[in-house]
């Protein structure tokens, strides 16, 4: 489905919460048959946060969701509706979005996650926006948390090489813009689902993936969705001031990137710190460039997304956030 709207929702608020533990590169070449040489060159990643053994999406689902409510000066029984997208839960169910809606006192919203694999960030962006536009709802929380550490095959150097835990959140609100363009794109090719798949109930308990199946797929859908997400918005590259692609691999955002002609100084990437963090990607890159004073009140912003399912998806929105403190100009 792909459609552009007059909206005034947009991001008011953003928050993170990671791991204290970093593991290496280094680290992991003790252990697997493995460079930090080989990883930061085929993946642009030099280190990644990973989760302790009591610590679960929830929890950092929680960290991150309180700092955004608080960012965003709202009390949490404001909060009409909390989404979270994550493939990492810590239970089947209950939900992480009721167990976050919980502990950060939103006790008069609805509650659900979402399972869209990497993509779900923009699934739940979409849910929020939607849910504002009908009328339903004024401030919605969404979260994208993931320790995807739990669920790596730690001998596999192919897939644990890549993934790392975290959590980002956001507070999506009506009224925080002055009527603008929203746009979203949201797909899914389910006949490709072998390719990236933690199949649970089918024995097999860790990520399995057939990388250059998957880094095809990425590139091709992130230069098609960006551009009939624009052409459904009227609007062209050059209308965007910061592209925020999921962090999967470097040469992936490079090569998309490259195609469409969007320069790195127009793109968000933090995959050197973090790895994958699969529906937690786009959320902290977004809080670590509006704490650094990048993103600033009224840009234009471009998230896209893709992952297991296989799915992708784009979300092109106005950035309504009051600029970061200490962020210039
Ligand atoms: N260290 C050293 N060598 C390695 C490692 C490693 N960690 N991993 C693989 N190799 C070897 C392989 O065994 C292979 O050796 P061979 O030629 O002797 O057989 C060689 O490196 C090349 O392997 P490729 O798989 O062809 O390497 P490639 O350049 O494709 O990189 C990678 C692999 C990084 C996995 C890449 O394919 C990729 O990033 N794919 C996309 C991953 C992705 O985007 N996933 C999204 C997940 S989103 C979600 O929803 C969860």
């Amino acid at each position: 489905m792909i459609g552009a709207l007059r909206s005034t929702a947009g991001i008011v608020s953003v928050g993170k919460a990671v791991p204290a533990r970093v593991v290496t590169n280094d680290e992991l070449a003790t252990r697997i048959d493995t460079s930090d040489a080989w990883i930061r060159e085929r993946t642009g990643i030099a280190e990644r946060r990973i989760s302790g053994v009591d610590e679960f999406a929830s929890d950092l689902g929680i960290a991150a969701a309180q700092q955004a409510i608080d960012r965003a000066g709202i009390a949490p029984a404001e909060i009409d509706f909390v989404v979270c997208a994550t493939c990492s839960p810590d239970s089947y169910f209950p939900s992480v979005a009721a167990t976050i809606a919980d502990r950060v006192g939103a006790h008069a919203a609805g509650a659900v996650d979402v399972s869209a694999a990497c993509t779900g960030w923009v699934y739940a962006v979409n849910h929020a926006v939607t849910q504002i536009q009908a009328g339903l709802a004024e401030h919605v929380l969404v979260v994208g948390s993931e320790t995807l550490s739990k669920v790596l095959n730690w001998e596999d150097r192919s897939t644990c090489i890549l993934f790392g835990d975290g959590a980002g959140a956001c507070v999506i609100s009506a009224g925080a813009v002055a009527e603008t363009v929203l746009g979203i794109e949201l797909g899914a090719d389910g006949a490709h689902g072998n390719d990236l798949i933690v199949g649970a109930l089918r024995g097999t308990k860790v990520i399995e993936m057939d990388g250059p199946a998957v880094f095809r797929f990425a590139t091709r859908v992130m230069v098609d969705s960006t551009r009939r997400l624009l052409d459904a918005c009227g609007l062209a590259i050059g209308d965007v001031d910061w592209f925020v692609p999921h962090q999967a691999n470097a040469r992936i955002i490079e090569a998309a990137a490259g195609r469409l002609k969007i320069g790195s100084e127009r793109t968000i990437v933090n995959i050197d710190r973090y790895g994958n963090t699969s529906a937690a990607s786009i959320p902290l890159c977004l809080e670590e460039a509006w704490s650094d004073g990048r993103l600033k009140k009224g840009d234009r912003v471009l998230m896209i997304g893709f992952g297991g399912g296989l799915t992708w998806g784009s979300c092109l929105t106005e950035w309504a956030a009051s600029n970061a403190p200490g962020a210039a100009g």
